[in-house]
């Protein structure tokens, strides 16, 4: 490899208006209906914005929303496992060939569509095929269902880069582009670089996975994402802070670097593993961490689903490639973190803990043990529950 992997699809997009064109564009806005975004939805036009979501441009049309349910490509072949739709009702629906303007929740302008195409939602399709399921106990099938009837497609202009609805200055010293990423990779000589997605509070078996990955990489990238999740996940600034404590004791700062990733959890466990490969891959990286029932939630995945999809898709055409690891944990008998495949597997041997086993601890000021979490970041967890600001609400 010679430089950074090249962006899916072969070009970084760049949304984002500035100077001149920016002034244009708000002024434009203020005369134009308007689209209020879901958080969801407002978390995709950042991606589009930022060109996280490259080759795409805009929000899906009817060809590349049928195409990446049928076939997990867009309709010119391009991997894509998740589709990327602005839906709304019917009746609020903008013509097509007319320009919209897009408000984030907190009511900020992101945005301005041009409408090209204007389509039923076909949540039949979308919902089993997305999520391998219709059951609407699942949170990503929960939210499809309540979404809008119908899709407004198009290229995107975007205002602004961070729409958080935690405020604008959310992450916002961490909270680069992949062209900022990429260009700190560079600065840093990093060609060969590994991407570690995650959205939960990071314990050993997350670190464990890192190293043995950043053993054969230039560098690590700990990409943890902070757009919107489901009630009662850990909040986003509480994780942030964990990974904090977590790397500044544990990790080498010179082949470590830490960013957040401002997109919306689907909860669609397999197809959305693609999904993230392909938004890190735009953010320079050239690997990708898979490990066990990677973005599941409830037992809706078995747990390597996330891994046996990549069988099933172009790898050539994804790019990154998917570093798999298997269920690791802290082997008693070994006396250090394991996997099956390192370690024989001896019955009760692996130290686990359930999510809720672990916030009882948090709640009574108890560290979980230390073969399962850091104490620096079991302190930052035990110190947001005591002000009751450990979960989204
Ligand atoms: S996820 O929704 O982002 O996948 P989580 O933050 O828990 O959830 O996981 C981040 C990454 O670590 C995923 O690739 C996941 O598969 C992996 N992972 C989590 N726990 C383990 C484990 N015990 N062993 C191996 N991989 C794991």
């Amino acid at each position: 490899m010679h430089g950074l992997i090249e962006p899916h699809g072969g070009k970084l997009v760049n949304r984002l208006a500035s100077g001149a064109a920016l002034e244009q564009l708000k002024k434009e806005a203020a005369e134009l209906p308007r689209i209020n975004l879901t958080y969801k939805q407002s978390c995709d036009l950042e991606l589009i914005a930022n060109g996280g979501f490259s080759p795409l441009t805009g929000f899906m049309g009817q060809a590349d929303f049928e195409s990446v349910c049928r076939k997990m490509t867009l309709a010119d072949g391009t991997v894509w496992s998740i589709p990327i739709l602005l839906s709304v009702d019917k009746a609020s629906a903008p013509k097509v060939g007319s320009r919209v303007a897009l408000y984030a929740p907190s009511g900020v302008l992101q945005g301005v569509m041009t409408v090209k195409e204007v389509f039923a939602h076909d949540k039949k399709l979308e919902i089993p095929s997305v999520f391998r399921t219709e059951d609407e106990a699942h949170p990503g099938v929960a939210q499809v269902s309540k979404e809008g009837d119908t899709c407004v497609a198009g290229p995107v202009d975007a205002a602004v880069i961070c729409v958080d609805p935690n405020g604008p200055e959310a992450f916002l010293s961490q909270r680069l582009t992949p062209a900022q990423v990429r260009e700190e990779f560079q600065k840093r000589g990093w060609k060969k670089v590994v991407a570690f997605q995650t959205r939960n509070p990071i314990h050993r078996a997350h670190e464990y996975v890192c190293k043995c990955a950043q053993e054969i990489c230039d560098g690590l990238l700990i990409h943890p994402l902070v757009g919107e999740t489901k009630k009662g996940d850990i909040a986003a600034d509480v994780r942030m802070e964990a990974i904090g404590a977590l790397v500044a004791k544990y990790f080498n700062p010179a082949t470590t670097m830490v960013s957040v990733l401002p997109a919306a959890m689907r909860y669609a466990g397999p197809r959305e593993a693609i999904h993230h490969a392909i938004m890190r891959r735009n953010y320079g990286c050239s690997h990708f961490i898979v490990g066990r029932d990677h973005a599941g939630v409830g037992n809706y995945y078995g747990t390597y689903d996330a891994q046996k999809i990549f069988d099933e898709i172009d790898l050539a055409n994804l790019g990154i490639q998917p570093l798999m690891f298997e269920h690791t944990g802290y082997s008693k008998s070994y006396g250090g973190m394991v996997s099956g495949k390192s370690f024989p597997k001896i019955e009760g041997d692996i130290i686990n803990l359930s999510g809720t086993a672990v916030r009882d601890l948090l709640f009574k000021g108890e560290r979980p043990p230390v073969e399962f979490s850091r104490p620096e970041v079991a302190d930052v967890l035990i110190k947001a529950a005591k002000a009751e600001k450990l979960f989204v609400q």
